[in-house]
């Protein structure tokens, strides 16, 4: 794995933009993350584009279906060149659809599950009609759990999530985290945050960030600031 942790989420439906931000950020990160409105823009010819910048990619496309549409799908996936670092499919899809991307993965990639969206308050997840789950964050390690026992290589959570699932499923799992804010940055749409040194703290094992680079004025020196603030702390 990179030892940097910074996955840049290239959330944009500019091509150009997407490749240059990619060129330009590609000694200060680890991952570039390509997501569902990049590729519903551009498609494979545009990932590719995007992957030749020469780091590793999380196709972060979330994918939640039926078990034998998604393992299909999975499948094309596994056929892009440059294969894809990580791919993801959302947890609540549930156990066997889980088991069935991960046949269809079969190691090629590693492969993730989404738990709670970062962008999900308490209040939300009860009007959803979740109303089972008894607090968010129990709700995000059962999630986790399933994700386990279904044979996935880690999830995607909030950073709120990260001691609990860390304590329960160990440190071999492997934690994506979004909902990422220096501490001077506005949350915007997403609700459940923390600065990158609390996730790391935390047990973080790959920060997703998007506008706290890609929309400063400058990213390389907002990306240098978050990896000076890790190193400090
Ligand atoms: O701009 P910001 O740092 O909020 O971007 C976060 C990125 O992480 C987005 O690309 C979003 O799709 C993704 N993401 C998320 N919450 C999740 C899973 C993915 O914010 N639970």
């Amino acid at each position: 794995m990179p030892s940097n942790p910074i996955c840049v989420a290239l959330d944009t439906p500019d091509l150009d933009r997407a490749v240059s931000l990619a060129r330009s950020l590609k000694a200060h990160a680890g991952y570039m993350k390509v997501g569902m409105e990049f590729f519903y823009a551009h498609g494979i010819p545009g990932y590719v584009k995007v992957a030749e910048q020469g780091l590793p990619i999380f196709l972060d496309l979330k994918l939640h279906d039926i078990p034998n549409t998604v393992a299909s799908a999975m499948k094309s996936l596994m056929r892009l060149d440059p294969m894809p670092a990580i791919v993801n499919v959302h947890a609540t899809g549930g156990l066997d659809m889980m088991k069935a991307s991960a046949d269809a993965v079969a190691g090629r990639s590693r492969l993730i599950a989404v738990t709670i969206l970062t962008s999900l308050s308490d209040d939300d997840i009860w009007a959803a009609g979740f109303e089972t789950a008894k607090d968010t964050q129990a709700h995000a390690r059962a999630l986790a759990d399933l994700t386990q026992r279904a044979g996935l290589d880690g999830v995607v959570c909030s950073p709120h999530d990260l001691v609990g699932i860390r304590h329960d499923l160990g440190r071999d799992f492997l934690t994506v985290v979004p909902g990422i804010r220096p501490a001077d940055a506005s949350t915007q749409d997403q609700k459940r945050v923390a600065t990158p040194e609390t996730a790391m703290a935390d047990g973080a094992d790959i920060l997703v960030i998007g506008r706290a680079i890609t929309g400063a004025a400058d990213p390389v020196r907002a990306a240098e600031q978050i990896l000076a603030g890790l190193h400090a702390g």
